[in-house]
């Protein structure tokens, strides 16, 4: 076990939250494994965010609704804030049906951003966000954090946009990102299916699952 992962395994319940779950943990299994077709992969994808969902969304503010049943009239709650997804391109994309099924008036924006892949530095490449964009609480999401130069660049674009209410979502989060990104946006709350154990030289997630957005769209 490495130091970093001794530290961020204490970071869990701070700011990371490693869901613990045991259809999350068997659904990991499947997404890690080199044999599960790129089908399955993103189906798996977007099962394990929508599992996230509940946990992530606990905070969500409600207000109170009138509601007329077939027997009488009552009480209920809704939803108080807009909500909006923003899956950090390509990747991302793959998170967005599973979390959309349970908030179906969810907006979605999206950031386009590519790792080089001999800096491994975040590039910038599309930004669009529904507006007002102060209105809203945003949803980032990623299925890898590696680096964390991608989240972060990414969460940085939408503060300077003017948002305030920001959480990160991703499957698989590797010490030195969670470390990384925690540095450079303390005030931003990362929620993750897994911790994993490290990066390689490559900058990818070991034991991970390998490129996700190759596995998702098939483009290797
Ligand atoms: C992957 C992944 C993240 C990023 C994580 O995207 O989906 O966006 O790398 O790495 P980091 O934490 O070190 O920044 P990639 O750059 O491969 O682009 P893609 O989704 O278009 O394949
Ligand atoms: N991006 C991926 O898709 N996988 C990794 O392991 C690291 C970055």
């Amino acid at each position: 076990m490495t130091r970093l992962y001794k530290d961020m395994v204490t970071l869990s319940g701070r700011g990371l939250t490693v869901l613990d779950h045991p259809l999350i943990r068997h659904k990991m299994a499947l997404l890690r494994d080199t044999a599960t077709s790129s089908r399955d992969f993103k189906q798996l994808v977007g099962e394990i965010a929508a599992l996230m969902t509940y946990e992530v969304t606990r905070d969500l503010p409600t207000e109170p609704v009138e509601v007329v049943t077939p027997l009488e009239t009552t009480r209920g709650e809704r939803i108080a804030r807009k909500i909006a997804l923003v899956p950090i391109l390509r990747a991302g994309l793959g998170m967005v049906e599973g979390i959309v099924q349970l908030i179906p008036n969810a907006r979605v924006g999206h950031i386009g951003l590519y790792r080089d892949h001999s800096t491994l530095q975040p590039v910038s490449y599309y930004f669009k966000v529904p507006m007002p964009v102060a209105d809203h609480w945003f949803f980032v999401l990623d299925p890898m954090l590696a680096t964390g130069g991608s989240a972060s660049e990414a969460m940085s674009e939408l503060k300077r946009a003017g948002a305030r209410h920001l959480a990160l979502l991703c499957i698989v989060a590797a010490p030195e990102g969670v470390a990384a990104f925690t540095s450079a946006h303390p005030d931003v709350p990362i929620f993750a299916a897994a911790l994993d154990r490290e990066l390689n030289e490559h900058g990818y997630i070991l034991p991970g699952l390998g490129d996700a957005g190759d596995r998702l769209f098939g483009t290797k």
